[in-house]
């Protein structure tokens, strides 16, 4: 396990997925009743960017650093404003020097009787998260494999709740791995929200993942294709070689109104943080029920 997240925090794809995971707990937070979280890759839970990993890789400075400079646009501001309200929260007026990690956006937006589950495996890692939240009693820290854990962490007490699977993307069947984890959990608490976070360095195998998920949700567990959701940002043409350019998030039981305010939101935010000619986006159900009917024919 060599990935550090610090190198990355803040960049185009955490502020594409921290705005969906704020947007799909502020959702939580409309009803009177507690929710869980359960985040199955935490990471640290909060980022220095005047670190050395973070000085060595600016990459929030094209990321969330663009959008602090930016005018936002209300149609914008509605999709941001519960991400970067916790941003500005951690910061003095002018200067960006801390950033949020998902534990840190949950435990912002969570309420007292609310609980959240944060799993690490880099012990020195778990370490540091349970350290930011040792006092915190509605928040439990495990060392523990994630996608291991998530199928006994499911259906929690609450009956509602949302799931972030955000792994570092270092192993090439990465993708095979989330799936795994991911159909028995949802076949366990299919009305709970998964939000699996994929990297687009290669387009093809993550429309092969969605299509596949899509498939298995619509024909095996009869859900409606609205009930899935991705949304998608590359900054630069994703046939470049290198560094990460493009990523996104599948969403499972998105909130009704998320789809609205992403297509609101991105049309903006891929022209600011654009890095070539080559950047795009995208928000749909990555399928359709003819698409499946027509994979079933097949
Ligand atoms: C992309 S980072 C998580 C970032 C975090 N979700 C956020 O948004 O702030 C991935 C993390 O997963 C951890 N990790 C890797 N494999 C894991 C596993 N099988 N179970 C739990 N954590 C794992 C890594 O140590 C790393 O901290």
């Amino acid at each position: 396990m060599n990935y550090r997240h610090a190198f990355h925090a803040g960049n185009f794809a955490d502020v594409l997925k921290h705005t969906v995971a704020a947007l799909c707990l502020e959702h939580l937070t409309a009803k009177d009743k507690p929710f869980r979280y359960i985040d199955t890759h935490s990471g640290i839970g909060g980022y220095d960017l005047a670190s050395s990993e973070a000085q060595r890789s600016p990459e929030w400075q094209d990321g969330i650093g663009r959008i602090l400079k930016a005018d936002i646009p209300a149609e914008a501001a509605a999709a941001l404003d519960p991400y970067l309200n916790i941003v500005r929260a951690m910061n003095d007026d002018d200067t960006l020097t801390q950033y949020p990690g998902s534990p840190e956006i949950a435990a912002r937006l969570a309420r007292e009787d609310d609980r959240l589950h944060l799993c690490e495996l880099h012990p020195s890692d778990a370490e540091t998260l349970d350290q930011r939240y040792r006092r915190d009693r509605r928040i439990k820290v495990a060392q523990q494999d994630g996608y291991a854990a998530l199928k006994g962490l499911v259906p929690p007490p609450e009956k509602r709740g949302l799931v972030l699977i955000d792994p570092p993307f270092e192993d090439r069947d990465e993708l095979a791995h989330m799936a795994e984890a991911i159909m028995p959990a949802i076949q366990k608490w299919p009305s709970g929200t998964f939000v699996f976070w994929r990297s687009l360095k290669n387009l093809w195998a993550a429309d092969r993942f969605d299509q596949g998920l899509s498939e298995w949700l619509i024909s095996d567990l009869e859900f409606e294709p609205e009930k899935i959701l991705r949304a998608d940002l590359w900054v630069r043409d994703l046939a470049t070689d290198g560094k990460l350019a493009g990523a996104g998030v599948v969403v499972v039981n998105p909130p009704w109104q998320l789809e609205g305010k992403l297509l609101g939101l991105m049309p903006w935010l891929s022209d600011l943080l654009a890095q070539d000619d080559g950047y795009g986006w995208r928000v749909d159900g990555g399928i359709t029920e003819a698409d499946v009917e027509q994979g079933l024919e097949d």
